[in-house]
């Protein structure tokens, strides 16, 4: 619906409650007039659904239109028979509460169509079994069937329905339409035997000898030719433009076996409905033998075969029927005696036949039906949901208006009850619920009218079959003067006799006037006993029960002609069926469907407001619109509310996180709502007046506006910035090398943020992948720190991971790195071989030299070679290294203990050789000078000593000479050189030579 708000001026509102002027029948007629001219045949009133008969195919009733109003809430989308089919079916299902839809309006507004478009979309959206399918396809074509025997033509419709349905659709607990059940109500029978002008007999007699195929006729000695049978014929119109009776013949033969009828039996059913066929042939038996006797002529009936063909059909003995259609069995001084009937009483009789055949074999139909239709799971069949649709005759006012006018207005009467207590009373329990205090609503109740027709004693009903059924001179007349004693007095009851002068000009003698809740009736009382008695002559009932046929068998029972009980008057008989209806539908959820027509010419496009005017008011729909609005005209869930409008109010926008409650009372104090303009319930809020809500919405059109203009506008810049952009583009390429200006900075910036994301998806993983996009060069200085960052948090992360002997091994590496990468030709054959701990362990070094130790703890032993400082004699020698010194071994002795403090420093080659000075100072005499030594694993030896000497600083490494002290102030020289292998001997020129092999290419 709140969509429907946007577009009200256009065509008016999409619900009535929404009206501003609620009261005004001018407002509410043009709303529909105005929606009618556009092809929105449906309005709401509240969730009532009010149609106008379109008379024309309108494409709203494709598979399109079911998927969008399947599971949707029935206010989001424009109203449609379809929303309150899934709205019943969705209050069913999650309910678990069985539903009705009750579809009513006079003759020709719409209903049956109605009805069919329910049952197709429960047949179409609903899920579905293979057992589902054939039960789909029953309940659809159960629809043509009962059509083709209850519809006619008449003056309002074309295809008028004669009798009131009410059918249930039963689902089962998974929602697939599982099963159905119809009650058929007052089959009008009248029309078997007489038909005014204009309208024609049950469509099923012209459908027959349109469609029926020659040996089919020939068979049931049949011609093609209507004309043939009065009883189709009193009309004058067996053939209607409108309706096509051939193929309508075929289809229904095919939903005759959709429904499970075989061949035999649709032939002997369709025998026994149309047997009214013979007793009308122009020629036939009872009439000329009718005739004939009035004349006392003796003529015997020359069309012996038409005569054998029928009496075949009803399955009677010739003589026998005979008699009991042109005599009457009358019982006199305890003897029974037959007495001849005169023409008129005889086809009387035949008429009676006719009817009680048709009427008998229609609910015999029905019955067949309803075992197709059965849901077979007897098990499951507690746990059926059911859909209960009504399409019953609506109200009828015709020039003369009989007994069947009478019924069928009473029963829109108890309908009309039924409307105003129930939709009163969910509205009363709506505001119960919602903790919202009731005002009463002023309405007429129309009980008081129901009450004048059946209640007991009292009530017209009463009178009427008091009248059927008391012995002497009963006319319709004394019936009249019955009335006139006993409801004379009641307010919405008048005769002529009672009448004052202006009511008696439109009144006859033999009329009463009702003044039904819809309008005032006038009804003729010609015919209302013997349509209330209904009666067949008993020697007819007896005739139709020895009958051999097998359906007229099912229809007519021995046990009628034995039991001395009377039977219930047709008034009697209806007006309990109506309260069993009533019933039903009480206990029953109901939506309504109130159907209009807009013309009686059954033309589309055609509104013609004194017509509608006066549905509107028997249909009561302005009472309907005002019990709605008489409290507030508007309710909606806060969830609902708050989600449409919170875009209003600043709090609520773009979430409300609190209670819904308090969130709608902020927006709508933010809105300025006055505290009598709404309430608020339980779960809902409840606006008064329309136009509150109109402010609402129209505020948020406002915005929606401004949002949309905001785009537009962006949307139109959009084109000329595409242009600029282009422009922008080159020129940031031509200037891209130059600081950041006005020119570049798209460019530069597209840039960045193209590197930035690479970058971003291509992080190196470890601490060795070396690999890093190239930088713009705008971006190398920023790069450079990010590729720092990442390598410190990847070391760091790496560092988090090793172990604390791993660690010690790295901390020398980074020392043994840092001393002699890029220095000494045979580091990198270093790096990848671990640091020991040491090269010499206990037992490798000589017990006495432990024991002079000491508690001096060994960090370090390696074996070395010394040269000594005359003659350079290579010696094998071992180094300790403890906490405080250095300690050169031999064997047993050690030869010299070099003081931390005392090692000045260390000197190396830079070539592959393992030659290395540990440089002494010399104030110290008792120093021995510097020691020359080597050492296979020089790098390790000397990071150790590096370390554990604190001397990271003072390891030089020399390219081709070390010079070291002798002792006394003596000098020695070492010169290096490189060669093809290592060779280490005494020089001429005093020095020690060392060629070392070139290991790696510098
Ligand atoms: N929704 C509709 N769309 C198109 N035509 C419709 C619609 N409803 C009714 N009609 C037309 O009006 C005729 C009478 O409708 P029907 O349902 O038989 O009336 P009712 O059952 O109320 O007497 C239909 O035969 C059809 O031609
Ligand atoms: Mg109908």
């Amino acid at each position: 619906m709140e969509s429907a708000l946007t577009a009200r001026d256009r065509v008016g509102v999409q619900d009535f409650v929404l009206l501003e002027n609620h009261t005004s029948e001018v407002a509410f007629i043009e709303n529909l007039r105005k929606r009618f001219k556009e092809n929105l045949i449906y309005t709401y009133i509240g969730s009532v659904l009010v149609s106008v008969n379109p008379y024309k195919d309108l494409e709203i009733y494709t598979k399109q239109h079911m998927e969008r109003y399947r599971g949707v809430n029935f206010y989001e989308v424009s109203p449609h028979i379809y929303a309150v089919s899934d709205n019943a079916y969705r209050s069913m299902r999650s309910e678990k509460r069985d539903q009705c839809i009750l579809i009513s309006g006079e003759s020709g507004a719409g209903k049956t169509e109605a009805s069919k478009k329910v049952l197709q979309y429960y047949a179409v959206t609903c899920p579905a079994s293979e057992h589902v399918q054939t039960v789909k396809d029953r309940l659809l074509q159960s629809n043509p069937v009962l059509e083709a025997f209850g519809n006619a033509k008449t003056l309002r419709n074309d295809n008028s329905s004669r009798f009131g349905k009410y059918m249930d659709v039963q689902f089962d607990f998974k929602g697939a339409p599982v099963g159905g059940h119809i009650l058929n109500y007052l089959l009008e029978k009248s029309r078997v035997v007489h038909q005014s002008h204009g309208e024609r007999n049950f469509h099923i007699f012209y459908q027959l000898i349109e469609g029926a195929e020659d040996e089919l006729l020939r068979r049931l000695g049949l011609e093609r030719m209507a004309q043939q049978y009065q009883y189709l014929v009193k009309g004058s119109c067996p053939k209607v433009s409108s309706i096509n009776d051939r193929s309508d013949w075929k289809v229904v033969r095919k939903a005759l076996s959709v429904i499970g009828f075989s061949d035999d039996e649709v032939e002997v059913h369709v025998h026994t409905h149309t047997h009214i066929y013979r007793h009308t042939h122009k020629g036939s038996y009872i009439e000329r033998n009718s005739v004939l006797k009035m004349h006392t002529n003796t003529q015997r009936c020359s069309d012996s075969s038409i005569l054998v063909g029928w009496l075949s059909l009803l399955g009677v003995d010739f003589s026998v029927l005979k008699e009991a259609l042109t005599h009457k069995k009358i019982t006199a001084k305890g003897e029974e005696l037959m007495s001849p009937l005169n023409q008129e009483q005889a086809s009387s009789a035949r008429d009676a036949l006719s009817k009680a055949i048709y009427g008998r074999t229609f609910t015999w139909l029905v019955n067949k039906i309803n075992t197709s239709l059965a849901f077979k799971d007897k098990f499951n069949s507690k746990n059926a949901s059911v859909i209960g649709l009504l399409d019953i005759y609506g109200f009828e006012v015709f020039q003369n208006n009989s007994f069947e006018q009478f019924c069928i207005n009473y029963c829109n009467e108890k309908l009309q009850q039924l409307f105003i207590e129930l939709t009163l009373k969910s509205e009363q329990e709506e505001y119960e619920a919602e903790g919202i205090t009731w005002e009463p609503v002023q309405y007429f109740n129309n009980k008081i009218i129901c009450d004048l027709v059946e209640e007991k004693f009292k009530g017209i009903i009463s009178i009427l079959d008091e009248e059927c059924l008391r012995p002497g001179d009963a006319s319709d007349i004394t019936f009249l003067v019955k009335l006139e004693d006993t409801v004379g007095g009641h307010a919405h009851f008048v005769t002529h006799k009672l009448a004052d002068g202006k009511t008696r000009k439109v009144m006859g003698r033999e009329e009463f006037r009702l003044l039904h809740y819809a309008g005032e009736v006038n009804y003729n009382v010609n015919g209302f006993l013997d349509k209330n008695n209904d009666l067949l002559f008993r020697n007819l009932k007896e005739v139709m029960c020895s009958s051999e046929n097998r359906i007229l068998t099912q229809c007519f029972s021995r046990e009628e002609l034995t039991d001395k009980k009377l039977p219930e008057t047709t008034a009697t008989q209806f007006k309990n069926s109506l309260a069993k209806l009533m019933e039903i539908l009480m206990s029953k959820d109901p939506s309504y469907v109130r159907c209009i027509k807009p013309n009686d010419a059954k033309q589309a496009g055609r509104f013609e407001e004194v017509l509608v005017r006066h549905q509107v008011k028997y249909l009561g729909l302005m009472e309907n619109l005002r019990v709605r609005r008489a409290g507030f005209a508007y309710r909606r869930r806060y969830e609902v509310f708050l989600q449409r409008y919170k875009s209003l109010c600043p709090d609520t926008w773009p979430s409300w996180d609190g209670r819904l409650v308090d969130g709608v009372s902020t927006l709508v104090k933010h809105l300025g709502y006055k505290p009598e303009e709404y309430k608020l319930g339980r779960t809902k809020i409840f606006i008064r007046f329309p136009k509150t809500l109109f402010a609402t919405e129209e505020a948020l059109e406002e915005r929606k506006h401004s949002l949309a203009t905001k785009l537009q506008a962006s949307w139109k810049g959009y084109n000329q910035k595409t242009k600029y952009r282009k422009l922008r583009w080159v020129l940031g390429f031509m200037f891209r090398h130059h600081p950041r200006c006005p020119e570049n900075e798209y460019f530069l910036d597209y840039v960045r943020y193209t590197f930035l994301m690479k970058l971003h998806r291509a992080l190196p993983k470890t601490v060795l992948d070396k690999s890093w996009p190239t930088p713009p060069p705008a971006l190398t200085e920023a790069s450079e720190l990010l590729r720092k960052l990442c390598m410190q948090n990847l070391v760091w992360k790496y560092c988090k991971t090793i172990s604390p002997e791993w660690k010690h091994q790295l901390e020398q590496k980074v020392v043994a790195s840092e001393v002699f990468k890029d220095k000494k030709d045979n580091y990198p054959q270093s790096v990848p071989k671990l640091f020991v701990g040491t090269r010499l362990d206990g037992d490798d070094i000589n017990p006495k030299v432990l024991q002079a130790l000491g508690t001096e703890k060994m960090k370090y032993a390696v074996p070395v070679t010394k040269y000594d400082r005359k003659g350079f004699k290579a010696r094998a020698r071992q180094l300790l290294l403890t906490a405080s010194s250095a300690i050169i071994v031999e064997e047993a002795k050690l030869k010299q203990r070099i003081d931390y403090s005392a090692l000045k420093g260390v000197s190396v080659s830079s070539l592959s050789d393992g030659l290395f000075v540990l440089h002494v100072t010399c104030e110290d005499n008792k120093q021995k000078g510097d020691a020359v030594l080597q050492s296979d694993h020089v790098i390790e030896t000397l990071t150790k000593v590096a370390i554990c000497a604190d001397k990271i600083n003072n390891i030089n490494i020399n390219q081709s000479s070390i010079k070291f002290t002798l002792g006394q102030g003596k000098e020695g020289i070492i010169d290096f050189t490189s060669g093809s292998e290592l060779l280490v001997a005494k020089a001429k020129n005093g020095h020690l030579s060392v060629t070392a092999p070139r290991l790696n290419s510098r």
